[in-house]
């Protein structure tokens, strides 16, 4: 062979390795390589077409590869948000969900719920203006979709006309592909939902059109007027309209029934035409709904039973312990690699060192392995009868992989030692440092799209990256020498990078990853701060002090919470990492989202029970309708709610004493118009 012929071999084997990356990423959004090496691998080939310009003759390069996908669409905010759903695995997770909701709604009769399949395919919502459909979306990240349109009106079982519907209403449901028509894309895709995804997201409508999509619609976003009492009521109406239900839907109220219903359909599984993975339960009656509103993630009134999970059996290789961006150590099982569902599974979750103690679990071990769904695979039970006489008991280490020693915290509520061992130097810990970053840059903080995991963990090999400031001063000079960044990518992440400097305070907060700080009380801490320039007062130790102090006052933030951000801050290499962020950023000022509310600045404390209505439900009502929440009795107070069951009489004197104005409970109602 010539030189000329070997270098012609090797480029096609190449361009075929590219073709195929790219199939799977563009056709069947299903990527089998890191965006890194999918770059790297072009760049190679534009590079060899460079120097042998032979090769630009056999195939052009610039026709194969297509953009990403993510910048294909425009993106809209949802009117409503399309939140997530809570999972429950078991009959007492039901009936945990079942108690939570008549405490919410201080009922103890029985709550009808409507119980549907939940579709294992891809959301969608679907807007109707006068009975007209306007535009349709894709789930995005819950609070943006992207328009999709021209793909979704190609599916046949999407009506694009309602007679008589309300002069707006979205309807929202599940795109999917039924398993029959998916074996004849079966070579393109690699499941019915990843072909749902992709044929969606396909730039081409045509293309979209040749695929058999099909819609189960399952509720509604936001709709004008509300015509309906019930989910079930709607579930009816959508079938009225045109729309496929799913016949599976009915409601239910006992946990018998839903014991029932869950093995009935999980037994039926198998003969359906579309995957399912467990069953949705929502509280039937949409006024009792409204009341329960819902946390930052998922409504309070619905939750996903999911069927059980997979379970296959491998053998432990070794044990290896992670550290997480808390400075959690958590053993995982590197096991045999075995296939769980479909999915090939080769690490396991060991959750801590009690589990490890309890269970007895040893390197060499014979062990069950369960995946459920998108919870991460673990070990669950462990064959004793197959182990070797020379096992030894594992001895789980007692320091980070950063070398320090690693300590178990007293929980403050319980007052019991942790289960959790926990590195505690944050940024000073190389490997707590590296978690922090990613969670930093994860879709619910900085969302930079193009600085993924890996991204960050080759950044940080590279030293490119080792302070949150400094992804914001990223030397692109340098990235364009380095192999598999392209002129494409490097803008890309560029632009990503230099958009995500304008973030809300309470999604700033959250990133930084201070334990005990997840979304919900971010927000709460950006309501009490406002401005970044107020939160930057936690760096200096005396007014530090002062504000920990002050945070008593604030609802949902406790003892275990002041305590980590003091913990937090006091950590000098944290704070100053974090205080050399801050200036490259631009943090907006906290807005009250509820201003015009019936309580809006006002500081409201509730005493006592209530007779119509939970705690839970009154706290959430004062603060829709704009109210702060004090925990202590303070100048600052402007109301106190009596509750007519066993006030605290302390309270009550000690606000007659500050001229606080007390709000009797039948007041209360007629405040809110109840
Ligand atoms: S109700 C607030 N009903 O499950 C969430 N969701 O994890 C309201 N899904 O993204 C969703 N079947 O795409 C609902 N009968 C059903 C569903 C269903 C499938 C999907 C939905 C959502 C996900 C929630």
């Amino acid at each position: 062979m010539t030189n000329h012929e070997k270098i012609k071999k090797q480029y096609k084997e190449k361009i075929k390795k590219l073709i195929k990356f790219n199939k799977a990423y563009f056709d069947k959004d299903n990527p089998i390589v890191t965006d890194l090496e999918f770059d790297k691998l072009k760049i190679e080939l534009l590079d060899q077409e460079k120097k042998y310009p032979f090769l630009k003759k056999i195939k052009d390069l610039s026709k194969i590869i297509g953009s990403k996908p993510s910048s294909k669409f425009e993106k809209i905010r949802h009117t409503k948000p399309m939140l997530s759903l809570a999972n429950a695995f078991k009959k007492e997770d039901m009936l945990d969900f079942q108690k939570k909701l008549k405490n919410f709604l201080n009922i103890s009769s029985k709550i009808e719920l409507s119980s549907e399949p939940k579709i294992d395919g891809i959301s969608a919502s679907l807007r109707y203006e006068n009975g007209i459909m306007t535009y349709g979306l894709s789930r995005g990240d819950g609070t943006f979709g992207e328009n999709i349109t021209d793909n979704l009106i190609t599916i046949k079982e999407i009506p694009k006309k309602l007679l008589d519907a309300p002069e707006v209403i979205e309807v929202r449901g599940e795109v999917y592909i039924g398993k029959k028509d998916f074996e004849k894309l079966k070579n393109k895709f690699a499941n019915p939902r990843n072909a749902a995804g992709g044929s969606l997201r396909q730039k081409d409508s045509r293309e979209t059109a040749k695929i058999p999509l099909k819609f189960f619609a399952y509720g509604i976003g936001e709709i004008k007027p509300q015509i309906f009492k019930n989910q079930t009521d709607v579930l009816k109406k959508l079938k009225i309209w045109g729309f496929e239900v799913n016949p599976f839907c009915k409601y239910v109220e006992s946990i018998d029934e839903i014991e029932k219903k869950h093995s009935e359909l999980d037994s039926l599984r198998s003969t359906l035409d579309y995957d399912i993975d467990g069953i949705v339960y929502k509280v039937n009656n949409l006024n009792f709904q409204k009341r329960l509103g819902s946390t930052s993630n998922s409504p309070r009134w619905a939750i996903a039973y999911k069927f059980s999970s997979i379970k296959a059996i491998s053998t432990i290789n070794d044990i290896i312990i992670q550290v997480g961006r808390t400075g959690a150590i958590t053993p995982v099982a590197k096991i045999n690699p075995v296939t769980v569902g479909g999915v090939v599974v080769s690490n396991a979750t060991l959750h801590n060192e009690d589990e490890i103690n309890r269970k007895d679990i040893r390197i060499g071990d014979t062990v069950t392995i369960q995946r459920a769904g998108d919870v991460i695979p673990q070990v669950l039970s462990v064959d004793k009868s197959k182990r070797k006489k020379n096992s030894k008991k594992f001895s789980f280490p007692l320091n980070c992989l950063c070398g320090s020693p690693t300590k178990k915290e007293i929980n403050r509520s319980t007052n019991k030692k942790d289960a959790v061992r926990r590195c505690t130097k944050g940024y000073d810990c190389d490997f707590t440092a590296k978690e922090k970053l990613k969670h930093l840059v994860s879709k619910d903080a900085f969302d930079i799209e193009g600085l993924g995991k890996k991204v960050i963990d080759s950044f940080w090999d590279l030293s490119f990256i080792r302070t949150p400031a400094d992804i914001f001063s990223i030397d692109y000079e340098k990235l364009e020498r380095l192999e598999g960044w392209g002129e494409l990518s490097i803008n890309n992440l560029k632009k990503a990078i230099n958009d995500s400097r304008k973030i809300t305070l309470s999604k700033f907060i959250y990133s930084i990853g201070i334990r005990h700080i997840g979304q919900e009380n971010a927000k709460i801490l950006a309501a009490f701060f406002r401005t970044d320039k107020k939160f930057s007062e936690l760096f200096d130790p005396v007014k530090r002090k002062h504000i920990l102090k002050s945070l008593d006052d604030l609802d949902g933030i406790g003892d275990t919470q002041a305590k980590s951000i003091e913990d937090f801050f006091n950590n000098k290499k944290n704070s100053n990492f974090i205080k050399s962020l801050m200036p490259v950023l631009n943090i907006e000022e906290f807005k009250q989202i509820n201003k015009k509310g019936k309580l809006s600045n006002k500081n409201i404390m509730f005493t006592g029970g209530f007779e119509k209505m939970s705690r839970s439900e009154a706290k959430s009502l004062a603060e829709e309708n704009g109210a702060k929440i004090l925990g202590t009795l303070s100048k600052k107070l402007n109301y106190l709610v009596v509750g007519n069951s066993k006030p605290t009489k302390n309270k009550i004197q000690k606000a007659k004493e500050l001229k606080i104005d007390l709000i009797s409970e039948d007041k209360w109602y007629k405040l809110l118009n109840r």
